[in-house]
This record gives C-alpha cells, structure tokens and sequence, in this order.
C-alpha cells in the first residue's frame, strides 16, 4: 500500500535495527485520511471471506479495525489487556507473552460477542513476533468461530511472527512489510 509506506518513509522514526517509532499517525497521534484508506484496503482483500466481525487488542489495533468494520459493515470488537469486571467464566481469556516488555499479559474478551457461527478478521497494527495474534487466535478458536485471516497495518518481515503464523495455515495480510531497519532505514520488501 503505496500511501502507507511513504508514510512510513516520511515520518517513521528508526529508534533501532528493530523498531519503529510511528507515533505521529498510529500509535499516538492518528492520521484518519490514512487509516480510512487502510479500513478500505483490508476490506478490497478480505471483502470474499464472509466475515461478520473484527477483533483487535486494544489499543492501536483500534482504529484501523473500525475504519475496516465501517467499510464491511460489520462490529469490531478489541480484546482488553486489563481484567474487566465481569466474571472470568464470561470471557473467553489467553496470555501473550510480549519479547519487546518481557511480560505476560492476559488478554480477553466477552464470550456475548463472537459466536460459533461468526467468521472472523483479526486486525492489528503491528506484526513483530506475533504474539498478540496468537493470542486472539487463540481466542477466536475458543469461541468456536471461524478465522477469516490476519490483517496487519506494519509486518517487521525480519521478525518471525509473519512466518510462523503463515506456516499455521493463516491468511496473513500486510499492508506494509518492512525487510530491514538497519542503519535508520526503512526498507520494503
Ligand atoms: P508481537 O505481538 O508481534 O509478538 O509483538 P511484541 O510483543 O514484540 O510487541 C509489543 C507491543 O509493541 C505491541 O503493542 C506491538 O504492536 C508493538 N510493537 C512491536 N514492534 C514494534 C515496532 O517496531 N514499533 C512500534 N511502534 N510498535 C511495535 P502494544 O503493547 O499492544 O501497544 P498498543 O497497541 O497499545 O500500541
Ligand atoms: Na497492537
Ligand atoms: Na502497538
């Protein structure tokens, strides 16, 4: 997606060989011009999948679900990192370990929203070790329901979450796959 990655070239920040900083239209400030254009560009790859929801983590896999959910017309639900006060046998829970932090995080989401008969679209903003993904996949089979794919705003393709979700078997789809951060730039594949 050409208007992403020239974001990405323009006002990306390579904080390191592994990471990078989007800030100024992801991650803290948003671009909504850029995440409507993403919203459409998930929903022209999975329009066929017969999708009837969206699950993301909160919080920067928000906005560009709902701009996704907007174009395919269907609910976008994000899992919660922080335990809600609903009882536990409400949820449907699972724990994503995260490389970057270095800690456990058990993330969830109430059984009353995904369905066995529902078909869903996972969505996040970043692919690094894939571990969130994981997680609500695991959370989507837990429910019963059927995983239309994974979509993914920025994929660090160095890293080995995009490889091992797709040697799962999942349809993984990024808009922006990142080859290398080496020496403050960004490459694409
Ligand atoms: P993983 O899910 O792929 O295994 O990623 P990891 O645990 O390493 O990532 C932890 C957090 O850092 C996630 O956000 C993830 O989206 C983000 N992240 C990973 N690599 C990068 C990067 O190079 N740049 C930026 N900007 N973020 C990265 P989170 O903690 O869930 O936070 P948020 O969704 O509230 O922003
Ligand atoms: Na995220
Ligand atoms: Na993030």
């Amino acid at each position: 997606m050409n208007l992403l990655m020239k974001k990405i070239k323009e006002d990306g920040e390579v904080l390191s060989d592994s990471v990078l900083k989007v800030d100024s239209f992801l991650n803290h400030q948003i671009d909504p011009e850029l995440m409507s254009e993403i919203g459409k560009e998930f929903a022209r790859r999975f329009q066929d999948e017969g999708i009837t929801k969206i699950l993301t983590i909160e919080s920067s896999g928000i906005a560009p679900s709902v701009m996704t959910g907007l174009q395919l017309n269907v609910p976008v639900i994000f899992a919660r990192k922080r335990k809600s006060l609903t009882l536990i046998n409400e949820l449907y829970s699972s724990t994503v370990y995260s490389f970057t932090k270095q800690e456990s995080n058990e993330i969830s989401v109430s059984k009353k929203f995904i369905n066995d008969d529902d078909c869903v679209l996972i969505i996040d903003d970043f692919l690094a070790n894939g571990q969130a993904a994981i997680g609500l996949a695991e959370i989507v089979k837990k429910s019963k329901a059927k995983i239309a794919g994974i979509g993914i705003v920025i994929e660090k393709g160095f890293q080995e979450g995009g490889k091992n979700l797709r040697e799962q078997g999942f349809r993984v789809e990024s808009l922006a796959r990142i080859s290398s951060l080496n020496n403050g730039e960004v490459s694409f594949y």
